[in-house]
């Protein structure tokens, strides 16, 4: 069975890859890196002994997609190519729109034309609004998303949602994951941000090797126990596993269908800190800092719906989260260059 996996190159989507290759898939990737790196390419293959197909390219290139898709006889779709900095997505909305929604048009008409019927999406816990209850649900209310990042996923799912309702013998999973972090446990592989880190566990890793000097935590006022905000991390292992099961399901359900991919555990700032301290022994330093603009104080998922229908949990503590972005940190101070 092929799969064809845009953003393969990237964080997320070279685990799953690496998860792919392990359970013997064929798989073909397509990545512009406009945030990863071709070492990263190289080091899945060698983890995985075993080849795949890469096209370095975009996915709004329409001549490209039809090459592959002509090429390759893909069964699966699995969709990661994207940008997805929240604070980036603010100064260039048009960017983030253009990218995000034109890939997500180009692969669906490039998936009519060439009679592939399934795709798995990669949304994000930004699609729900900020007033719902905690935890979050799948019928938790969506929209009045923070920024044009969140709309972006937002509108994309209502792409594959329209365009499977048109195409009736189409399977489409939308992915809602939570916070991913973590590394394979090689250590050969995991997030490497270019730039200042946006997001809080890359921060800290950044602080413990010495290449920052302390954490900005963002706002110890907030309505918490601590005060700090509380977040789903998940690790980026799981959310892989989580990938292998929406493909056996799409094998045998048509329609659209959303999923949380979260522990359903609520970490703080805080508690966070304390954990990678916990797990790697190195003290961490930060600094109480005004709230990041746009942040919610709690979010985290319901995870009950893809255990029910997908037969998939989370298995990897915070502990395991912390250890595995240590050592793939410790392993390459500088990421993949
Ligand atoms: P990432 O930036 O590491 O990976 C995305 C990959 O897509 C990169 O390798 C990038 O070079 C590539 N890419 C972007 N636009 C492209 C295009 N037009 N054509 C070809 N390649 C392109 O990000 P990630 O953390 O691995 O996230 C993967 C997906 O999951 C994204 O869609 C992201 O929005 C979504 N997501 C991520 C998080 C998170 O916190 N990491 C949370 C929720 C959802
Ligand atoms: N934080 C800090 N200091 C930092 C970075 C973050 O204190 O240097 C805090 C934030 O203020 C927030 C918490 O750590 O309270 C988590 O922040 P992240 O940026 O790590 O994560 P977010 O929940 O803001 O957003 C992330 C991704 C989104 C994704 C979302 C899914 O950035 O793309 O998770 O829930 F959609």
């Amino acid at each position: 069975m092929s799969i064809f996996v845009t953003g393969g190159a990237g964080y997320i989507g070279s685990h799953t890859v690496l998860e792919l290759l392990r359970e013997r898939y064929n798989v073909v990737v397509i990545d512009n890196f406009v945030n990863s790196s071709r070492a990263c390419v190289e080091r899945v293959k060698n983890l995985a002994g075993r080849d795949f197909t890469f096209y370095e390219g975009d996915v709004r290139d329409k001549a490209l997609l039809a090459k592959i898709f002509t090429t390759h006889n893909i069964d699966c779709v699995i969709h990661f190519a994207g940008l997805k900095a929240v604070g980036e997505s603010i100064s260039i909305p048009l960017s983030y729109y253009d990218n995000n929604l034109n890939s997500t048009l180009a692969l669906c008409q490039a998936m009519n034309k060439y009679g592939v019927k399934r795709i798995i999406f990669s949304s994000s816990a930004t699609v729900y609004s900020g007033d719902n209850e905690m935890p979050l649900r799948e019928t938790s209310k969506t929209g009045d998303c923070s920024c044009p990042y969140g709309w972006t996923k937002y509108m994309c799912e209502q792409i594959l949602r329209d365009a499977s309702f048109a195409n009736k013998d189409w399977s489409v999973v939308l992915l809602r994951y939570f916070n991913p972090l973590g590394a394979d446990k090689s250590g050969d592989i995991g997030e490497d941000p270019s730039g200042i880190p946006n997001n809080l566990v890359p921060y800290i890793a950044q602080a413990a090797i010495g290449r920052r000097e302390f954490l900005p935590l963002y706002g110890g006022d907030y309505p918490t126990p601590d005060g700090t905000c509380i977040r789903d991390y998940i690790h980026v292992a799981d959310l892989a596993s989580g990938h292998m099961a929406a493909i056996r399901y799409c094998e045998s359900h048509t329609g659209a269908k959303e999923f949380n991919l979260g522990t359903g555990k609520g970490t703080s700032v805080l508690e966070m800190i304390s954990s990678f301290e916990n797990a790697t022994g190195v003290k961490i330093n930060y600094k109480i800092m005004d709230r990041r603009p746009g942040d919610l104080p709690v979010s985290y998922a319901d995870p009950s719906l893809a255990k029910k229908e997908l037969g998939w949990s989370a298995q990897k503590s915070i502990i395991n989260m912390c250890a595995d972005t240590w050592r793939w940190q410790k392993q390459n101070p500088h990421g993949f260059n």
